[in-house]
């Protein structure tokens, strides 16, 4: 894959970094020119994944952080902005659904700490770290933040009603950001992954599970985290400095909207 630097000088934070496809977004972004920062629940995967990328010479910042947590989330702010000088780019990637499991069960039987959880994480932890970014942003004039999604926002698919209803949040809460935040000249859009392999050690289950997805797709195959990130480092780039307020469904033509 030939890699053109589009994002040199820039600098991003993916929050949810450690693992899976924030893990291939934080990768993609350094090797685009920018410098990274790590913002991951899990200790020692933002350690290891920081590590790693810096091993390739690219200068990378891991902060653990709860996307919880307003206060830890001002800090990341602030020592990304220490370390770097500027924010440019937020991926809004953190979410309770695989490395943190959630139940695959009908609307009757989710547990409601579960149904908090994920609100809490997945729509109130965009928020808050929206807001502690946002501020850097406004004085720099310019910014770019993607949100992260799902297909089955779309599909309204049975079963995890929790999960599809924030990530249903966070098309609303991409529109409804945009506009607020325009006037900065800060992009504001989103990524609709379909369902997609990004599972570290996936079992026999979760492969099946992935391969039925895409039977309903017209591009027939397993979905990668590496099919995203062409629509993150165009949402990230001046390339898409005219688009905002959008969500660019990325699942293989399995949803056409
Ligand atoms: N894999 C798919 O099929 C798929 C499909 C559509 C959308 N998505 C979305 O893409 C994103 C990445 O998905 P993934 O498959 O890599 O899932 P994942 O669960 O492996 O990744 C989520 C990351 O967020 C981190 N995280 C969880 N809670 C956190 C918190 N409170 N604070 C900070 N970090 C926290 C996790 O540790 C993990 O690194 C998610 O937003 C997910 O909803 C995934």
């Amino acid at each position: 894959m030939a890699v053109s630097q589009r994002l040199l000088g820039k600098v991003a934070i993916v929050t949810g970094g450690g693992h899976g496809i924030g893990k291939a977004y934080a990768r993609r972004l350094a090797e685009e020119g920018a410098r990274v920062v790590i913002a991951e629940l899990d200790e020692q995967a933002c350690q290891r994944v920081a590590e790693e990328l810096s091993a390739c010479g690219w200068e990378v910042l891991g902060v653990p952080v709860d996307v919880r947590d307003e206060q830890q989330l001002q800090a990341m702010a602030e020592k990304s902005l220490s370390r770097f000088g500027r924010i440019d780019i937020l991926v809004n990637n953190a979410a309770v659904f695989a490395t943190i499991p959630i139940s695959r069960t009908t609307f009757d039987r989710i547990d409601p700490t579960e149904w908090d959880l994920v609100m809490e994480v997945n729509v109130k932890g965009t928020w808050l770290a929206c807001r502690a970014v946002a501020p850097v942003m406004q004085a720099q004039r310019s910014g770019k933040i993607i949100n992260i999604a799902s297909g089955t926002a779309f599909h309204g698919r049975g079963g995890r009603i929790h999960y599809i209803s924030s990530k249903a949040a966070i098309l609303g809460f991409t529109k409804a950001l945009a506009r607020e935040l325009g006037d900065f000249n800060i992009n504001v859009n989103c990524i609709a992954p379909g369902s997609t392999l990004s599972e570290e050690n996936p079992d026999d289950q979760v492969v099946q599970h992935r391969l039925e997805s895409s039977r309903t797709r017209v591009l027939k195959r397993v979905q990668t985290p590496e099919d995203l990130l062409g629509a993150l480092v165009f949402l990230a780039s001046s390339e898409s400095d005219f688009i905002t307020g959008q969500t660019l469904v990325v699942d293989g033509g399995n949803y056409m909207h």
